[in-house]
């Protein structure tokens, strides 16, 4: 929930930012590395409250609770310890201009906890924590990781909680939905989108909409008793006394039901005169993160700083000598000697050093396009870190598919495809990295001569 800089807003994230997966092996890795990275960003950003979810305990708890003793504001309500005190702080209160918002964080199931850590039902923590949240806050904020059903039923339980924002690997962007009086929302996974919302807050904590759909709701629920006392009326047993008390209790339910309708209905008239205010309203925005955007030089500063250290941690990735493949131009040279003159004239010839002028020769997504491999062949992690100078180069194998090392020792069995396909240059001419590729007038720049 943020807004324009100038206006009062929260910075709030529902947790998962961390990692990708369920494991990662706690100490020196590039997901640990990026991890750390994260924090940094979020408290150059002075976010305000970030919920712990599972994936973000991936790696353990070492990295949470340092950053939390160093005023990261992680929350969770029911990660508890081995005394059944919570391990994060489980609620945050925060003013936003004159209001004061009351931030709570969920964690989800956790499909393997740390050692030492318990994840406690949220129906055992959550109603107390509202209870004595309520009284010290206007808005009731619950961030939380908790499946999309378990969210719902939070929002038909307790009402004093206005927003839920939930943090669901498949929900992607989850436009604003009511439910009794609590708006659920989401912004999709990996920092693809910031999700805005903007809201007009008032005193009565009710949201327009939401009153509408209750009333809605309501007059359903009406119906229902209805058509059921009508059933009841004609049944036999009508005269048993029993049966009678049953009628009594239904009759009394639809009264109730009645009496809440009328009072929805009133208008709701903004001023003192009926001590009633209008209701509360919200708009809303995903903001798509491009790489086009303007980055901020303390944020790009980080980001290098960590490209740095993983490219560091890589280096001294040591080969396991596997033979892979693939030759690498050096093993062509003497069959095709005209090509390969022609193709060290090439820039993929020097693709290699680009990374390394970059200080990026050891970041693995970087990798891929970068350096030999053949269309098809994915190269595993260590096996990209590890590549012998020879394949460290957009060589012959990348654009002409076939088995390079068997082709050289058997031309005539093992072939090698002359003609290089659109879609092969696209695998790494993507829209991303080179959104102008023409096909047609980028093939006659590299196509190799006959000879
Ligand atoms: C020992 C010599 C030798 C080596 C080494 C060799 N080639 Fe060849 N290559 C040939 C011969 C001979 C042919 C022609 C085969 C044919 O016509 O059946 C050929 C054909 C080709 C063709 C097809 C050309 C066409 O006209 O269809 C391509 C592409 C090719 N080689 C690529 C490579 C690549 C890439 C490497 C290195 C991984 C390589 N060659 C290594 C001998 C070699
Ligand atoms: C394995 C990835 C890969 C494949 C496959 C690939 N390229 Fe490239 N290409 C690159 C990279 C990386 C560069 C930039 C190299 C550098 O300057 O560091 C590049 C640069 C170029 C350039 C020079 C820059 C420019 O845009 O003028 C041309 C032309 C080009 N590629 C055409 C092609 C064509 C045509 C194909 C398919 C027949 C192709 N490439 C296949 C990775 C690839
Ligand atoms: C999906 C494939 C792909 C990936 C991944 C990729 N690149 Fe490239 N890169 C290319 C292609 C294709 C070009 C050539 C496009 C052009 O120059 O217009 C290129 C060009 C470049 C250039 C420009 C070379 C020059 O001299 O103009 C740099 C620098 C570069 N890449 C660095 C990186 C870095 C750093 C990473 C990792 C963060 C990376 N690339 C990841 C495909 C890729
Ligand atoms: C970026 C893609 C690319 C790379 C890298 C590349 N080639 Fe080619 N090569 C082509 C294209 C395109 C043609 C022309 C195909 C056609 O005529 O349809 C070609 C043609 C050839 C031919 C056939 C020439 C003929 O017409 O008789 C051979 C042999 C060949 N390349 C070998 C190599 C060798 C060896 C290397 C590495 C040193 C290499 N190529 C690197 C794209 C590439």
């Amino acid at each position: 929930m943020a807004t324009e800089q100038h206006k009062p807003h929260l910075f709030v994230d529902s947790g998962n930012l961390l990692f990708k997966q369920a494991q990662i092996p706690n100490g020196p890795s590039q997901e640990q590395l990026t991890a750390e990275g994260i924090i940094k960003i979020y408290a150059a950003m002075q976010v305000d409250a970030v919920a712990v979810a599972p994936l973000d305990l991936a790696a353990g708890l070492a990295l949470l609770q340092t950053s939390q003793k160093q005023g990261f504001p992680w929350l969770s309500a029911n990660l508890l310890d081995e005394d059944g005190h919570p391990l994060f702080q489980p609620v945050r209160i925060k003013k936003i201009g004159k209001i004061k918002a009351g931030i709570i964080g969920l964690t989800g199931a956790v499909s393997s906890l740390p050692a030492g850590v318990t994840h406690a039902d949220w129906r055992t923590v959550l109603p107390a924590l509202i209870k004595k949240t309520t009284r010290q806050c206007d808005i009731l904020i619950l961030l939380s990781s908790l499946s999309p059903a378990e969210n719902q039923e939070i929002a038909q339980q307790f009402p004093a909680i206005h927003l839920i924002l939930a943090a669901d690997l498949n929900s992607g962007n989850m436009n604003p939905q009511q439910v009794n009086n609590t708006l659920i929302t989401q912004t999709d996974r990996q920092g693809k989108y910031q999700g805005i919302l903007t809201i007009d807050w008032n005193k009565n904590g009710r949201w327009g909409m939401a009153r509408k759909e209750e009333l809605t709701g309501m007059r359903n629920r009406l119906d229902a008793l209805d058509w059921q006392i009508q059933r009841m009326r004609q049944r036999k047993d009508l005269q048993q006394p029993e049966y009678i008390d049953k009628i009594k209790l239904v009759e009394k339910d639809r009264k109730t039901v009645e009496q809440q309708i009328k009072t929805l209905e009133q208008p709701l008239v903004p001023g003192p005169a009926s001590g009633q205010t209008a209701p509360c309203s919200f708009s809303y925005t995903f903001l798509a993160l491009q790489q086009s955007m303007a980055e901020a030089p303390e944020i790009k500063a980080i980001v290098t700083e960590i490209k740095q250290q993983i490219n560091t941690l890589h280096q001294n990735k040591t080969s396991k000598g596997e033979t892979l493949p693939f030759l690498g131009p050096d093993g062509c040279k003497s069959c095709h000697p005209v090509q390969t003159k022609f193709w060290q004239t090439t820039r993929h010839a020097r693709a290699y050093q680009t990374l390394q002028r970059q200080g990026q020769a050891f970041i693995l997504e970087c990798l891929p396009c970068h350096v030999t491999t053949s269309p098809g062949f994915t190269l595993g992690k260590d096996q990209l870190l590890t590549l012998p100078p020879g394949l460290q180069t957009v060589g012959c194998e990348n654009c002409h598919i076939g088995q390079g090392r068997s082709h050289a020792g058997n031309p005539k069995q093992f072939q090698m495809t002359k003609q290089v396909a659109e879609k092969i240059c696209l695998s790494c001419h993507t829209k991303e990295r080179d959104n102008n590729f023409e096909y047609q007038k980028k093939l006659k720049l590299i196509s190799c001569p006959a000879g």
